[in-house]
C-alpha cells in the first residue's frame, strides 16, 4: 500500500497509509479497536476501493483490474477471518477443500488428500467428517487455517486469530503461526494479543487516527517515546475514553 487514503461515512479511516509486506516475514498491525485494521485487510483483498493511493499485489496494481483478473490476484491471498467463517452446511473436509473444488482443476480424490494433509498440519485430521457446529471456537479457527493453506497462497492474512480462545487455544494458534514462519510463509496479522504478536512477528505497523505512526521491529517499537504508542502499551487513568471515542480528524 502506498499513500492510501480511505474514508467511509464521512470519516477518514486511512490517510497516506503505507504498508509493505516482505516475503517470508510476519507483520502485525496494531492499533485500538475501530481504528481501521480490518479495513486494511479488505482493501488489500480488493473488497474495498481506496479513495486514492496505490495497492499492488506481487507488483500488480489492483485498481482498474477487471473482476476476473481481480479474482486471480485474490487467489494468491488467503484470509483467516475472526470467527473462522466456515460454511455450516459443509463438513470440515469440504470446507478445507472448497476453494480447490471451485477451481475444478483437481480430482475429488486429490482434493481429499490435500484436505487431510492440511488438517493434519493443524492437528484435526480426525475431524474431517464433522460439521462446524460440532467444533469448538478454537477448532474452527484451526480449520479456517487449514482451509487457508489448502490453496497454497503467497500471503495469509489473520484477523484477530487468537481472540476469544483459552490459553491452550492461543498456544495452538501461535504454534501454527510459528510453523508457518519456519516454512517461509508470508503472513499479515491484525491483533490485540501482544504476547502472540511478539512471539511470531518480526515487523510491526502501528496505526493511530488514520495515520501510520510507527513501522519497525519490536525493539524499536518498545523504545519509541511516541505518546500514542506508550499509551497503547501502558494504558493509565488518562487513557479512559480518550483514544477510543470514534473522534478522528477528518
Ligand atoms: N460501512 C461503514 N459505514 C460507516 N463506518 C464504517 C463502515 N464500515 C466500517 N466503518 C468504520 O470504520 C472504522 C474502522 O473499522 P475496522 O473494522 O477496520 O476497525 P478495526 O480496527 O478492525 O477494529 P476492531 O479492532 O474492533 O476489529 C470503524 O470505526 C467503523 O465504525
Ligand atoms: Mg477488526
Amino acid at each position: 500500500m502506498e499513500k492510501v487514503c480511505y474514508s467511509v461515512g464521512g470519516r477518514r479511516i486511512l490517510r497516506d497509509f503505507d504498508l509493505h509486506l516482505e516475503m517470508g516475514v510476519n507483520r502485525t498491525i496494531l492499533g485500538v479497536s475501530g481504528v481501521g485494521k480490518t479495513t486494511i485487510l479488505k482493501l488489500l483483498l480488493g473488497l474495498l476501493q481506496p479513495d486514492s493511493g496505490r495497492i499492488t499485489i506481487n507488483g500488480e496494481a489492483l485498481a482498474g483490474l477487471p473482476d476476473r483478473e481481480l479474482a486471480r490476484v485474490r487467489q494468491r491471498i488467503a484470509i483467516v477471518f475472526q470467527g473462522g467463517a466456515l460454511f455450516d452446511s459443509m463438513t470440515v473436509g469440504e470446507n478445507v477443500g472448497y476453494r480447490l473444488f471451485e477451481e475444478g482443476k483437481l480430482s475429488e480424490r486429490e482434493i481429499e488428500r490435500i484436505a487431510l494433509e492440511k488438517l493434519s498440519f493443524v492437528g484435526l485430521e480426525h475431524a474431517i467428517d464433522l460439521y462446524p457446529a460440532e467444533l469448538s471456537g478454537g477448532m474452527k479457527k484451526r480449520v479456517a487455517i487449514a482451509r487457508a493453506l489448502a490453496a497454497e497462497p503467497d500471503y495469509i492474512f489473520f484477523d484477530e486469530p487468537t481472540t476469544g480462545l483459552d490459553p491452550i487455544g492461543v498456544y495452538n494458534i501461535r504454534n501454527l503461526m510459528l510453523r508457518l514462519q519456519e516454512q517461509g510463509q508470508t503472513t499479515l496479522m491484525v491483533t490485540h494479543d501482544l504476547e502472540t504478536a511478539f512471539a511470531v512477528s518480526q515487523r510491526f505497523s502501528f496505526i493511530h487516527q488514520a495515520h501510520l505512526v510507527f513501522e519497525g521491529t519490536r525493539e524499536e517499537m518498545m523504545a519509541s517515546q511516541q505518546p500514542e504508542i506508550r499509551e497503547f502499551f501502558e494504558p493509565g487513568e488518562r487513557s479512559l475514553f480518550t483514544y477510543n471515542n470514534g473522534e478522528q480528524e477528518t
